[in-house]
């Protein structure tokens, strides 16, 4: 077994693995290390909407092909509110972007398969206990894997291991600074044997709650509903959960909601979190081990890809010139647009659910916000930007 590395990754998400292949490419070395399985990790639902400089960095690693097949450009998205509809177009109102619809467990699915066929180890059912010596030159990972306990030195040691993992507390308590957002609703999230009722992804506001619109393929819809925090899934059969989409999509024009079997449900918390700084000594956070945005604005595998892009050009920056330069603008380089993707996934969040006790005045502001984003191509842009992504760096 590997004893040493130069960049120990921790967490084999979409961060870890997009990390560990973009290093593999650049010729440095790393080791994965998974807490669960490969079935849970390839299984576990996010959402799916790539922005451009995403899918680049997963073609430019060679996990492009299958996205490039079945991958669906996304030119727009649908708003519904007061029983109008409005359609965002994106390539007109950002220079010509758009998005591209390919769920997370397949983007995970591609990148593990790429790297147990041609990369460094990647280990399933390896949980961190520890990261120790992060203000060192040679901070070790312990682990345990097939019932032993290891240890791996690494030159760097990468933080992908997601919200609850152990590395962010690599960062002592006395340097960190978290920042957090809760909001009083949750998501019921639900996959539906159903096509998709729309080309498009449907955001729609309702005095009802929220209610999105999504998809798996085009025979799978993926929809969620705001439901109130502690919400037990178990309490909403299927038929509540299409009368409750039907009923917070109504629009005064023609439209058919697909209604059909539904074979997962799940509540999903929404919270906002940013952990500061994002390095310490030679421990880098990356994805959701430093930042979690509600799901409203689809950020959350964009950022993370962005971290690790980032990184990587850190560390390849490295090897080519030896100069630590890149790696100690990291947290900044990174912060800047986390904070741009807090803003926005708390607009979107804010603009489009209603609060249990969220006053008429509140609705009315709602409302005047969605009318001038559906009647000024300014404010129009402003969210199309912000969606189909902004620049890496
Ligand atoms: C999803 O398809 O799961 C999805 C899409 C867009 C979002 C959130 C989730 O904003």
């Amino acid at each position: 077994m590997t004893v040493h590395t130069t960049v120990g990754i921790i967490g084999g998400g979409p961060a870890g693995l997009l990390l560990a292949r973009m290093l593999h490419n650049a010729g440095i070395d790393s080791v994965v290390l998974e807490s669960r399985g490969r079935d849970y990790v390839e299984q576990r639902q996010r959402a799916g909407i790539l922005e451009q400089g995403t899918v680049d960095a997963l073609r430019a690693c060679g996990a492009g092909d299958r996205l490039d097949r079945e991958g669906i450009v996304h030119a727009g998205i649908e708003l519904r509110y007061d029983r109008r509809s409005h359609r965002i177009d994106f390539p007109s109102l950002t220079g010509g972007r758009s998005v591209t619809v390919y769920a997370q467990t397949e983007v995970v699915k591609d990148l593990i398969a790429l790297q147990l066929r041609e990369g460094g180890p990647l280990l399933f059912e390896a949980p961190v206990h520890a990261v120790e010596g992060a203000g060192t030159d040679r901070p070790v990972i312990r682990y345990t894997h097939e019932g032993r306990e290891h240890t791996l030195g690494c030159d760097w040691v990468a933080g992908c291991d997601g919200f609850h993992g152990v590395a962010k507390h690599a960062v002592p308590d006395g340097v960190r600074t978290v920042f957090e957002r809760a909001y009083p609703y949750s998501w019921l999230g639900v996959l539906a044997d159903a096509p998709p009722s729309s080309d498009e992804l449907i955001y729609a506001h309702s005095e009802r709650g929220f209610a999105l619109f999504s998809m798996r393929s085009p025979a799978v819809s993926r929809l969620y509903l705001q439901v109130p925090n502690g919400t037990d899934p178990a309490d909403w059969p299927d038929e509540r959960i299409w009368d409750e989409l039907e009923a917070r999509s109504a629009v005064d024009r023609d439209w058919t909601l697909h209604r059909g079997p539904i074979t997962a449900k799940s509540v999903l918390p929404m919270r906002s979190h940013v952990t500061e700084p994002m390095r310490h000594g030679r421990v880098l956070l990356a994805g959701d081990a430093a930042h979690i945005v509600p799901p409203t604005g689809a950020k959350g595998l964009n950022l993370a890809a962005a971290d690790v892009i980032v990184l990587a050009q850190a560390f390849d920056h490295l090897k080519r010139t030896g100069s630590t330069e890149l790696l100690d603008a990291y947290s900044a380089t990174c912060l800047r647009r986390v904070w741009r993707a807090e803003h926005f996934s708390g607009f979107m969040t804010t603009t489009l659910h209603t609060d249990p006790g969220q006053s008429p005045f509140d609705s009315r502001l709602q409302i005047s916000q969605l009318d001038r984003i559906a009647t000024s191509p300014h404010a129009a842009a402003e969210l199309a930007e912000n969606y189909a992504g902004l620049p890496v760096v």
